[in-house]
């Protein structure tokens, strides 16, 4: 049976107050929108249209890695009139047609599976995801006759009976997709909020004597975020459950509280993860890693045995069994090899550091190539700006660079040479040579007397 789904994501959110459309607010580092695609592609829903509106031509740029189609919903005039703005999308389809929120990330995969499957078992013409609440304010209600389900009646249309019903439509359903174009031309906005309902489509169908079920779930799942409020408690919902399915897994977090971890990375077995670390990204950690407090871990990958602490890493990879920091920055496009020791106060930028090399302390790595067991002397430059243009520093395997030394780029070190410390290298170094570049030491004697600088007690 075909399916596909749509999401509805036309609105702005005015109770967000923000200039970015709602559905593109981040939760655990992903735009609520995607979590929802990406949910829908784990449970296999190829097809996916989403109803853009308020900010479309950014809601559509951000989403546009995961190969979803679109409708234009130009005036929000109510869910019912989303749906039909999808129209093109749906006509001459047969199957079924499932409808989420752009602004609900919390759904699971298992609850959109089993809601297809209920669906289809039971040949409903629509099948509701509903739940059960203590205060069902502001939600369409779900009137039911003993087990069957007659109509969805929202908050503000409810008579005093209705609004005792607890049991809450979600905004997520299943619909026969024939069915539901049929009902759509018939919407009409005579209600208390003057829109186009899609939740009226429920009693369009009983009317035709169509079978309408439900599934009743828990409400976390169906959470949706309208304020900042809202957008924090569902964070903490799913940073629970993604700490959760790592700890499961077999990786140690000291305290679940104070760590960040991003809905799509990937940690290895028995990595330790000690407070305030955040990882983000597509971040991926090897097995066996220690991830001492407070890194900040983006779009890297890390390999196996590595160390961690107190540094930043942003889209860069750092082998097996290599060190970083405390207080390392490793920015964008660098790749950092095995064995390799990135210490305290270094950076290292668009460079590559080979296998066993040790850049130990106060050191800038830039735009550079560096090779295998080289040994960088604390507080090395690589001077790779001339104030226009960027320049390359190259540097062989198994070369010494003494402390306290420029390299001033476009300069090529090669391997197994020396450079004394305290020399700015303007000319290429060959193998096997000692570079030195200082002025030569001079002692004046007596100096200090003669300026009469000697301190009397
Ligand atoms: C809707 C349901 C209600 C349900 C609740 C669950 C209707 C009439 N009511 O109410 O029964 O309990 O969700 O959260 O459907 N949207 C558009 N275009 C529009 C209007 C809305 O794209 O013209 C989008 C919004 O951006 C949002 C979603 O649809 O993502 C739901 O709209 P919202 O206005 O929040 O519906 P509710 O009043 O909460
Ligand atoms: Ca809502």
């Amino acid at each position: 049976m075909y399916k596909c789904a749509l999401i509805l994501a036309a609105g702005q959110g005015k109770r967000i107050k923000s200039d970015l459309p709602k559905v593109l607010h981040k939760v655990c580092g992903k735009e609520m929108v995607n979590h929802v695609i990406d949910t829908l592609r784990k449970s296999k829903i190829e097809d996916i249209n989403v109803i853009v509106g308020k900010g479309a031509e950014l809601v559509k740029s951000n989403t546009s890695s995961r190969n979803v189609s679109y409708s234009l919903q130009e005036e929000q005039l109510g869910t019912g009139h989303a749906v039909k703005c999808a129209m093109e999308f749906l006509k001459d389809k047969s199957g079924t047609v499932a409808v989420f929120n752009g602004d609900a990330p919390l759904i699971k995969e298992d609850t959109i599976v089993k809601l297809f499957k209920i669906h289809e078992e039971n040949n409903n013409s629509a099948t509701i995801l509903t739940s059960i609440l203590d205060d069902a304010s502001g939600y369409g209600r779900i009137i039911r006759s003993g087990d069957e389900v007659l109509k969805i009646v929202e908050h503000k249309d409810c008579n005093e009976e209705e609004l005792k019903v607890k049991e809450i439509n979600s905004g997520i359903y299943c619909f026969e997709i024939e069915k539901l174009v049929e009902c759509l031309g018939n919407l009409s906005t005579n209600n208390s909020q003057g829109e186009y309902y899609l939740t009226d489509v429920i009693e369009m169908l009983k009317d035709k004597a169509e079978r309408v079920g439900a599934l009743v779930i828990d409400h976390e799942e169906t959470l949706g975020v309208n304020s900042r409020l809202q957008l924090s408690e569902v964070e903490a919902i799913l940073r629970k459950r993604i700490n959760n399915k790592h700890l499961d897994n077999g990786i140690t977090i000291i305290d679940p509280m104070t760590t960040y971890i991003g809905a799509d990375v990937e940690i290895g077995q028995d990595t330790i993860i000690y407070p305030g670390n955040v990882l983000e990204g597509n971040t991926k950690i090897g097995k066996g890693c220690t991830l001492f407090p407070n890194s900040r871990i983006n779009n890297s990958i890390i390999g196996k045995n590595v160390e961690i602490q107190s540094s930043v890493i942003l889209d860069s990879s750092v082998g097996n069994n290599t060190t970083v920091g405390p207080f390392a920055y490793i920015r964008p496009e660098s790749v950092v090899g095995d064995n390799v020791r990135i210490g305290d106060f270094v950076e290292i930028k668009k460079s590559t550091i080979g296998n066993n090399t040790k850049v130990s302390h106060l050191t800038y790595v830039g735009d550079s190539e560096v090779g295998e067991s080289c040994n960088f002397g604390c507080g090395t430059v690589t001077v790779n700006y001339d104030g226009t243009n960027k320049h390359k520093t190259v540097i062989g395997n198994n070369s010494f660079i003494g402390c306290n030394t420029n390299l001033i780029s476009p300069v090529t070190i090669e391997d197994n040479s020396y450079i004394a410390a305290g020399s700015t290298i303007t000319n290429d170094v060959h193998s096997g040579e000692l570079a030195v570049a200082r002025a030569k030491q001079r002692n004046i004697e007596g100096w200090v007397d003669k300026r009469g600088l000697i301190k009397k007690k």
